[in-house]
């Protein structure tokens, strides 16, 4: 039996539709959430600076004595877990976009696929859009601007419906019938899809099979938390905090970082 935290960072507030998912499957496992809010969004940064990020971001939760990182953001997992995982002693579990069970399930064999652009470009991104999207058409589009509004509060407001419609429409126009979310932050526009995507799109996101991997890891490490008690959970943000208690449900303080 292993009290430790797990570790949870994202460029922001979407990482916590992960934990969300990780909360539900592990009550009893107390965890640390790193919002890096003032750098939002990674998406539209360098490897580099994606990298640097992620290594701050490890180090805070590191000297919080985490047993367990998640890497709660598509674009950090797909251009820096690698390095993350050279350089510390402990797991890793990241996320990527779940384009496997889209291509496998497709019927129309046309997916579409909102992602950042360093998810998008990246070369993991790449490599597994290669090995399961063949004789599929694939429609990628950048979400370009949807993690700013989204960390600003608006993630059902009108200016996001028309934003979201203009990435929306060409994969409606190629007959989709999945759409995958490739970004953390994303599933906080269910509304929005769900109002803008015909009623036979399938919108998929990799939370839960992530919240499933947490699992079956920190079993594998024999950290699991066997304790009966309610977990402990702390969140830290160094952006604006009334954004993330509402996306938790006001059910969770947040506290700010100068970081
Ligand atoms: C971003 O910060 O640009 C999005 C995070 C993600 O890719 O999940």
């Amino acid at each position: 039996m292993n009290t430790q935290p797990i570790g949870i960072f994202d460029s922001g507030v979407g990482g916590t539709s992960l934990w969300k998912e990780i909360f539900a499957l592990l009550p009893h496992e107390n965890t640390i959430y790193l919002a890096d809010s003032a750098n939002a969004p990674y998406g539209s940064k360098s490897k580099n600076e994606i990298l640097q990020l992620s290594i701050k971001n490890t180090e805070y939760l590191l000297n919080k004595n985490c047993k367990l990182i998640v890497v709660a953001c598509n674009t950090a997992t797909t251009n820096a877990i690698d390095i993350l995982r050279s350089q510390y002693k402990v797991p890793f579990i990241g996320i990527e976009p779940a384009i496997k069970p889209a291509a496998l399930n497709s019927k129309t064999k046309a997916i579409g696929i909102l992602a950042t652009k360093g998810t998008l470009s990246s070369e993991l991104f790449h490599n597994t859009s290669t090995l399961y999207t063949q004789g599929h058409r694939v429609v990628e589009r950048i979400g370009e601007g949807l993690v700013e509004l989204i960390e600003a509060g608006k993630a059902n407001d009108p200016l996001t419906k028309a934003l979201l419609k203009t990435y929306l429409d060409p994969m409606i126009a190629a007959n989709i019938d999945y759409l995958v979310l490739g970004c953390t932050h994303y599933p906080y526009l269910m509304p929005l899809l769900l109002e803008l995507l015909p009623e036979q799109v399938k919108i998929i996101d990799s939370g839960l099979a992530v919240a499933k991997q947490t699992k079956v890891v920190l079993d594998q490490y024999d950290v699991l938390n066997a304790q009966n008690t309610p977990s402990e959970n702390q969140f830290f943000t160094n952006g604006n905090p009334e954004v993330m208690k509402d996306l938790l449900g006001g059910a969770f303080n947040v506290d700010v970082l100068d970081f």
